[in-house]
């Protein structure tokens, strides 16, 4: 039987890993009717113990799209995690009826305590603030679309960069690529955490912290903004204070260069302005289209679709 294997960070797949799962959503993008039955008979468990729109839709969508079934909850309250189950004893009962998972929870490492104890791969859907893998994908795969290439640029990230796991895993992802300069820009308060600027640091990666945005946006090619994590902070008042530090609208965006495109791991609270919405370089919507075609990429690749379609079978121990 081939290894099981799991999602938890971007780093659990090579560059060139990433290029060939990249390689197949672009298949899956031009071909789509093509792969109507590709998951045939297979099933897919969403365990969100946290809110979501776009993952877990796009996760569903992607199954469903490639011929698949879907269980799953949609909250913790809604699962016997509400009892007091641990996660490790929810996977092993979930590993009886999918094929593969994707976990989303509030608390740090709570998906790699399920791949732990899983006899089915485990996706990480986000983990607290740490990571949010998937979000990574589908950026690194719209980034490529746009720019036809994941090097050599200057990318700006905005807003709370303490807490959005989307801003880890992406820069955990793209020190890998030549020629990324990073402009972290952020209050104070929210800086990007200690351990990623000295991981920067010791790989000798080119990067620079600023409070504000307009003073680096002509030099931008890329903009990735962010909201406040309001479910993240210990007190309101913080919250109320900093949710509003930014906000891109139409004025702002005109000191940015005419090929700079704005993404965002949605949602969006107050740090775009919708007057943004209709200019050519917002890429955020198309971004979450980008999201499922990577996803469906995914669980065929962790589901060793090409080269075993028929190991199929509910006994795995
Ligand atoms: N980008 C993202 O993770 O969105 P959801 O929280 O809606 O899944």
């Amino acid at each position: 039987m081939k290894e099981l294997r799991h999602l938890m960070t971007p780093l659990d797949f090579s560059v060139e890993e990433l290029e060939r799962l990249f390689d197949q959503a672009g298949e899956i993008e031009r071909h789509l009717p093509d792969f109507a039955h590709m998951c045939d008979g297979r099933i897919l468990a969403t365990c969100f113990y946290e809110p979501s729109t776009r993952t877990r839709l796009s996760f569903e969508t992607a199954m469903l799209r490639l011929g698949g079934k879907i269980i799953g909850f949609a909250d913790a309250s809604s699962s016997s995690a509400s009892k007091g189950e641990s996660v490790s004893d929810t996977i092993r009962v979930i590993s009886c009826f999918a094929d593969i998972c994707a976990m989303r929870h509030p608390k740090e490492g709570a998906a790699m305590v399920a791949a732990g104890r899983s006899e089915i791969p485990v996706i990480n859907a986000g983990d607290g603030g740490h990571e949010h893998p998937t979000q990574t994908l589908t950026d690194l795969l719209t980034i490529r679309s746009l720019y036809g290439k994941l090097s050599d640029f200057t990318i700006g990230l905005c807003g709370d960069l303490k807490f959005g796991r989307t801003v880890h895993s992406l820069i955990h992802a793209l020190i890998r690529y030549q020629g990324v300069k990073f402009i972290f820009i952020s209050p104070p308060e929210l800086r990007v955490p200690d351990y990623i600027t000295e991981l920067l640091a010791e790989k000798g990666i080119s990067y620079e912290e600023v409070i504000r945005l307009d003073d680096c946006l002509p030099d931008l090619d890329l903009l990735y903004m962010t909201r406040v994590q309001r479910e993240r902070f210990f007190n309101e008042e913080d919250y109320v204070r900093l949710k509003d530090f930014y906000i891109l609208d139409k004025d702002k965006l005109s000191r940015a260069k005419q090929d700079m495109h704005i993404l965002h791991p949605l949602p969006r609270v107050n740090e775009i302005a919708v007057d943004v919405d209709d200019d050519p370089r917002a890429a955020y919507f198309p971004q979450v289209q980008y999201g499922l075609f990577v996803r469906m990429a995914l669980i065929m690749t962790l589901l060793d679709m090409t080269d075993d379609h028929m190991n199929h079978g509910l006994l795995r121990w």
